[in-house]
């Protein structure tokens, strides 16, 4: 872990950027970009199930047989397994195809109904990985502007989550969701947002 920053919202609630592995999170809750399959895969949902054990996948197993496949931009809860965070919040962003597809609404999605599943089970903090970023192709500064936004208003308001976190596997992603944050600060023109550097041993 590298860097972090600290977002500091009007209303008391925080959003952090750091990069790193999102599954040493302390977070109550860790989201996963799923496939609809919800039967895992590579990138950070391999990841997800490699660090939580097959208790994730026993559950995601059931899940589907109860309900199907997980709709993309949909969300469901797994425990968190042999990890610190308690829960997974399984999502699927989409596959970029050329931008005209629906893929920003799919993607605003996919962070929004994570989030409201985490503010319905009294959650107070979640983190977030690059969704789509990956082997779905979405381009990051797009991608990084649909977080960022879709994020804020989800903060505005929430009961009970108050602390979000990007965490973005290399530095060149996290340079990426910054920038996209201090340019929805100057879109909104939110003069009391402030961004605060932490040395990276504080926050885990
Ligand atoms: N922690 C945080 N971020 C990670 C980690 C990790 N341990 N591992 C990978 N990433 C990052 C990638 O670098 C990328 O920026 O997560 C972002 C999302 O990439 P993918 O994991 O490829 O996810 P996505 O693009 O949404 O594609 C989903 O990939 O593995 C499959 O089952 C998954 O089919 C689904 C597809």
């Amino acid at each position: 872990m590298t860097n972090i920053v600290r977002l500091e919202l009007e209303e008391g609630a925080t959003i952090l950027f750091l990069s790193g592995d999102i599954t040493g999170q302390t977070t109550d809750a860790i989201v996963n970009a799923a496939n609809s399959s919800l039967m895992g895969g590579g990138g950070v949902d391999g990841a997800i199930h490699r660090a939580g054990g097959p208790a994730i996948l026993e559950e995601c197993r059931k899940i589907v047989l109860r309900d199907g496949h997980l709709p993309p931009g949909e969300a469901v809860q797994t425990t968190g397994g042999r990890m610190k965070a308690a829960f997974v919040i399984h999502t699927v962003g989409p596959v970029w195809k050329d931008g005209m597809s629906g893929e920003s609404g799919v993607l605003a999605n996919a962070y929004r109904n994570s989030f409201r599943l985490a503010d319905r089970m009294g959650l107070h903090s979640l983190a977030y990985p690059a969704i789509s970023c990956g082997v779905y192709g979405y381009p990051p500064q797009a991608a990084a502007e649909v977080a960022v936004c879709t994020v804020i208003d989800e903060l505005k308001d929430a009961r009970s989550v108050h602390e979000a976190r990007f965490v973005l596997y290399s530095s060149e992603m996290y340079e990426t969701f910054l920038q996209a944050a201090h340019k929805e600060q100057h879109r909104r023109n939110a003069v009391r947002w402030k961004f605060i550097s932490v040395p990276a041993a504080v926050e885990r």
